[in-house]
């Protein structure tokens, strides 16, 4: 008897642990990084606006430079980040956040962070990684005078939805998040897809680009295969992804 008490005891002590621990990360906003085993590395660093004052950035670490060694956003932005490695293992650190992240060979490290502070926030490799490691920095400018995104012109716009009738795109993909065969349009631009093979993408330009070109190349999870290739030419293309992205 005696025993099954202490069990109990001990069970509910470990809950409640766990509670506090779990409302301490909560409270403190304290930005777990994980390892996102499932987005394919990349090799491309970039920024992405998916809304104002919302960026996606990728980074990549390579001997010895971050790329993109220098961005401009918002302060009050929030940023999800990821991070990958073109070479070996690094460290990534954002001075004056809790941003502190490892980029490992084949695997894509994530955390979220929010620019509350205008500055210039410096970006280390804490990890060393050979002789100019000492060296291996970038920047964040978090600035007020970023320039609005340039809007594409309205002609090109336009462009795009009218290509994605023209094509019959529509048939299958409603620009509306109604209920469509091949999945709604609207806030596809930027998501995190998740594809039939266990796998996930971002839908970025690349993404896209390769989904009207080579539709069966990555399908994703709980739509059917066999939309067509579209001999659609790439500028275009490029209209269709500039309409898709003011789809949010
Ligand atoms: Cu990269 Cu140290």
């Amino acid at each position: 008897m005696i025993e099954k008490r202490i069990i109990t005891a001990a069970v509910v002590f470990v809950l409640a642990l766990a509670g506090v621990i779990a409302l301490t990360v909560k409270q403190l906003g304290i930005g777990l990084p994980t390892c996102l085993t499932d987005v394919r590395p990349f090799l491309e660093g970039k920024v992405i606006d998916q809304a104002p004052k919302r960026y996606e950035i990728h980074y990549v670490a390579r001997m010895w430079r971050f790329e993109p060694a220098e961005i401009s956003i918002r302060p009050g932005s929030t940023a999800d980040i990821y991070l990958s490695t073109a070479d070996v293992t690094h460290g990534m650190q954002i001075v004056g956040t809790n941003v502190n992240l490892m980029a490992v060979p084949g695997a894509v490290n994530y955390a979220r962070v929010t620019f509350d502070k205008a500055g210039d926030y410096l970006v280390v490799c804490n990890e060393y990684c050979g002789i100019q490691h000492h060296n291996m920095a970038a920047r964040i400018h978090v600035t007020d005078k970023v320039a609005a995104v340039a809007a594409p012109p309205p002609a090109v716009l336009a462009g795009g939805r009218k290509i994605l009738e023209d094509q019959g795109c529509t048939a299958c993909h409603s620009l509306d998040g109604g209920a469509s065969i091949g999945g709604t349009f609207k806030g596809l631009y930027g998501r995190k897809r998740e594809l039939a093979n266990g796998t996930t993408v971002i839908a970025d330009d690349a993404y896209i680009r390769e989904s009207i070109e080579k539709p069966d190349a990555k399908i994703v999870k709980g739509v059917d295969p066999g939309m067509p290739p579209l001999p659609v030419p790439p500028a275009d293309i490029t209209a269709i992804i500039e309409y898709l992205k003011t789809l949010q």
